[in-house]
């Protein structure tokens, strides 16, 4: 087994035990069940754990045993699911697929949805305040991760990202929804990664150099994955973005230019690793393994 494979485990158990099971949530108040199980649908629906594995390897990269902060980086997962929940709502981009099972508001309908990701969120905030390492840096990290979520981040860059359907492309806007929807929270995983795994300040910047490449070459795949690999591959309707009038970058420079300026994002990003060794190679190869579905799609239509 791979290290990545173990962590990958590890964050699986963690989840598991995150929300209170079946059992616990009939005991909870009238509403709680069903709201628990909403939540723990999008919470344990098989996803690929990117973030609280960036943090991981992040912090085992700079020299950390990352077990301790199985919780933590499981809390940051719970922001990404609650942020899926109300990207899928019919009031955003309306859909029913997501990680091959039908969508949230789909099984448990809209008000039930939105509770979740409520519930995710402030959970996760909960989650992360355990304490694991000194209080005054965890709650720098903290504040780091909830600003990376907030309307400097995601929720501001999902609305850029709302106000931007059906306008015509320009890249600097392209680049600035992208960062902040998706690399803000990105970018913060890896930073909390490296904080809390005590980086030095050189190993910290190397670190925030990737991310913010790299999270930016995660959303071109994201995006070249909806244009051309089948719900089989994703888990999500294909093509909904060009559907509903998404500002993307194949919507800008085609599949073919947009893979390669996926390429040279990644290309940037893994420069930035030089200066690791090995001690990065579970990063690098969870990077690379999160983007490739964008390009085996283009082996296949050889
Ligand atoms: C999907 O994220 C939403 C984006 C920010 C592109 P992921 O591709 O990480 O989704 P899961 O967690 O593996 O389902
Ligand atoms: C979503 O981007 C980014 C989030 C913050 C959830 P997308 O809308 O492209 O994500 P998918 O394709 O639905 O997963
Ligand atoms: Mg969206
Ligand atoms: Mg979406
Ligand atoms: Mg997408």
């Amino acid at each position: 087994m791979t290290r990545l494979e173990e962590l990958s485990d590890a964050v699986e158990a963690t989840l598991e035990t995150i929300l209170p099971g079946a059992e616990a949530a009939e005991a909870l108040e009238f509403g709680g069940d069903r709201l628990v199980s909403s939540m723990r649908y999008s919470l344990e629906t098989p996803g690929k754990r990117l973030r609280p594995l960036l943090l991981l390897t992040a912090a085992e990269a700079v020299g950390a045993d990352a077990t301790r902060l199985l919780r933590f980086a499981a809390s940051v997962e719970m922001v990404h699911a609650y942020s899926l929940i109300h990207d899928d709502l019919p009031a955003m981009d309306d859909d029913d697929m997501r990680r091959g099972l039908a969508t949230n508001h789909v099984v448990y309908g809209d008000g039930m949805a939105i509770l979740a990701g409520d519930g995710l969120l402030t959970e996760a905030v909960v989650v992360m305040l355990e304490p694991v390492v000194d209080p005054a840096l965890q709650m720098e990290v903290v504040r780091e991760v909830a600003r990376a979520a907030g309307f400097e981040g995601m929720v501001g860059g999902q609305a850029a990202d709302l106000l931007a359907e059906g306008e015509l492309p320009d890249e600097s806007l392209l680049r600035s929804i992208h960062s902040r929807k998706t690399g803000a929270l990105i970018r913060a995983s890896v930073d909390a990664g490296a904080r809390l795994g005590g980086a030095s300040a050189g190993e910290r910047d190397a670190l925030a150099a990737f991310a913010d490449r790299y999270g930016i070459a995660f959303q071109i795949a994201d995006d070249v994955k909806d244009e051309v690999a089948p719900l089989s591959v994703t888990g999500k309707n294909q093509g909904g973005d060009r559907e509903a009038g998404k500002m993307t970058y194949p919507a800008l420079f085609g599949v073919d230019g947009s893979r390669e300026r996926c390429r040279a994002e990644l290309d940037a990003a893994f420069s930035a690793l030089a200066p690791f060794g090995d001690r990065v190679d579970p990063l690098v190869e969870l990077a690379r393994d999160s983007v490739a579905p964008a390009f085996a799609a283009a082996a296949e239509e050889c």
